[in-house]
C-alpha cells in the first residue's frame, strides 16, 4: 500500500498543472493544495480496486486517480470560500482566498474542476472505458452527486431537515464521489457490471461513514489535530448536530460494523487489496 501511495504521490509532483505564464500568482496558487497533502483516500480506493485485477494496469491508471483527487481538491477549495463554509485553514495550510484572494480560489477550483476531466480523456486507456470513467465522475462529482449535496449544505444552514433529507445530503454530498472512485477502480479493471454495483453501494456506505467521521472530528478535534478549521459546523445538518456526538459515534459503529461484512463477502484479492487501505479508515473516530 505504501508503494502505490509513493507511486500516486510521485505521479502527483511530476504532473503539477504549471505552464508559468505572467500572472504573478495564479500557477503557485493552482499547486498549493495539491501538494498540502490531504489523505489521498479517494485515489487510493480507486487504485486498490485496479491492483486487485492486475498490478500492471496500476500506471496507466494514475492520470485517473489523480482526476479524482483534483475534482475532490476543487471541492475543498470551493467549500471553504466565505459564501460556503468560510473557513481559514486546509490540509495544514491557509486556505487560498485567505493566503491570496477570493478570484484566485474561485479560478483556481474551476481550473482544477474542468482538468481533472483532461487528465480522464488523455489517460493510456481504451476509449470506451474512458468515456465510463467520464460519466461516473461528471455525475457523482456533478449535478447528479456532490454539487447538488453541497447546494442542499449550505441553502439549509439553521434548518433542520427531516431525517430522510438529511441522508440525501450527506449520500451526496460525500459519499457519491467515494462510490464514484471505488467503480471506477471496477471500470478500469473491467469488473462485471454486478460487481461494479457492488462496490459502488459499498461505497456508498463508506462515504457516509466517512462525512459522520468528518462531522465528529468537527466536534472534538482543535484545527491543529484536523488541518483545517474545525467547531465551523454550528449552523450545519451534521450527524452530531442532529444526534449528539455521542448518537453520532454509536451511527459510526453500526455502519462500521455493516463496512466490515460488506468487505467479508468480497473475493479474496479485492477484499485484500481494499482491507489494507480500509482498516485504518473504518475505525477513525474511535
Ligand atoms: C474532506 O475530505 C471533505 C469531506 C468530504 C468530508 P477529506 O477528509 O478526504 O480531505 P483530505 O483530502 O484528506 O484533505
Ligand atoms: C465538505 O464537507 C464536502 C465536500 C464536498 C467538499 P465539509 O464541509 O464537512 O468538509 P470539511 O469539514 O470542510 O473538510
Ligand atoms: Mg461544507
Ligand atoms: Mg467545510
Ligand atoms: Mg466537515
Amino acid at each position: 500500500m505504501k508503494k502505490m501511495l509513493d507511486k500516486f504521490e510521485d505521479y502527483l509532483n511530476s504532473n503539477l498543472p504549471s505552464s508559468k505564464t505572467f500572472h504573478p500568482h495564479f500557477e503557485s496558487a493552482l499547486e498549493d493544495m495539491l501538494k498540502a497533502g490531504g489523505k489521498r483516500f479517494r485515489p487510493m480506493l480507486l487504485l486498490s480496486v485496479v491492483n486487485s485485477k492486475n498490478p500492471l494496469l496500476v500506471s496507466n491508471s494514475l492520470p485517473v486517480a489523480l482526476g479524482v483527487e483534483f475534482l475532490h481538491t476543487y471541492s475543498l477549495v470551493h467549500d471553504d470560500l466565505p459564501a460556503m463554509d468560510d473557513a481559514d485553514l486546509r490540509r495544514g495550510f491557509q486556505t487560498l482566498h485567505k493566503k491570496y484572494d477570493e478570484v484566485t480560489a474561485i479560478l483556481v477550483g474551476d481550473a482544477l474542476n474542468t482538468h481533472s476531466f483532461n487528465l480522464l480523456a488523455n489517460a493510456p486507456l481504451s476509449n470506451d472505458i474512458k468515456i465510463e470513467l467520464i460519466k461516473t465522475l461528471s455525475s457523482d462529482g456533478g449535478i447528479d452527486g456532490m454539487i447538488i449535496g453541497q447546494a442542499i449544505d449550505c441553502h439549509f444552514e439553521n434548518q433542520k431537515l427531516k431525517l430522510d433529507e438529511l441522508e440525501f445530503l450527506h449520500l451526496h454530498k460525500t459519499a457519491k464521489l467515494i462510490a464514484a472512485s471505488l467503480k471506477m477502480g471496477g471500470i478500469i479493471a473491467q469488473y462485471d457490471s454486478s460487481l461494479q454495483d457492488k462496490l459502488y453501494n459499498f461505497g456508498m456506505d463508506i462515504g457516509l461513514l466517512f462525512q459522520i467521521q468528518d462531522d465528529i472530528i468537527d466536534e472534538t478535534q482543535s484545527e491543529e489535530e484536523a488541518g483545517k478549521t474545525t467547531h465551523n459546523d454550528n449552523a450545519k445538518n451534521s450527524f452530531v448536530n442532529l444526534l449528539g456526538l455521542k448518537g453520532a459515534i454509536d451511527a459510526a459503529d453500526s455502519l462500521a460494523a455493516k463496512c466490515e461484512e460488506q468487505l467479508a463477502c468480497l473475493d479474496e484479492k479485492l477484499k485484500h487489496s481494499l482491507d489494507e487501505l480500509l482498516h485504518k479508515y473504518l475505525h477513525r473516530h474511535k
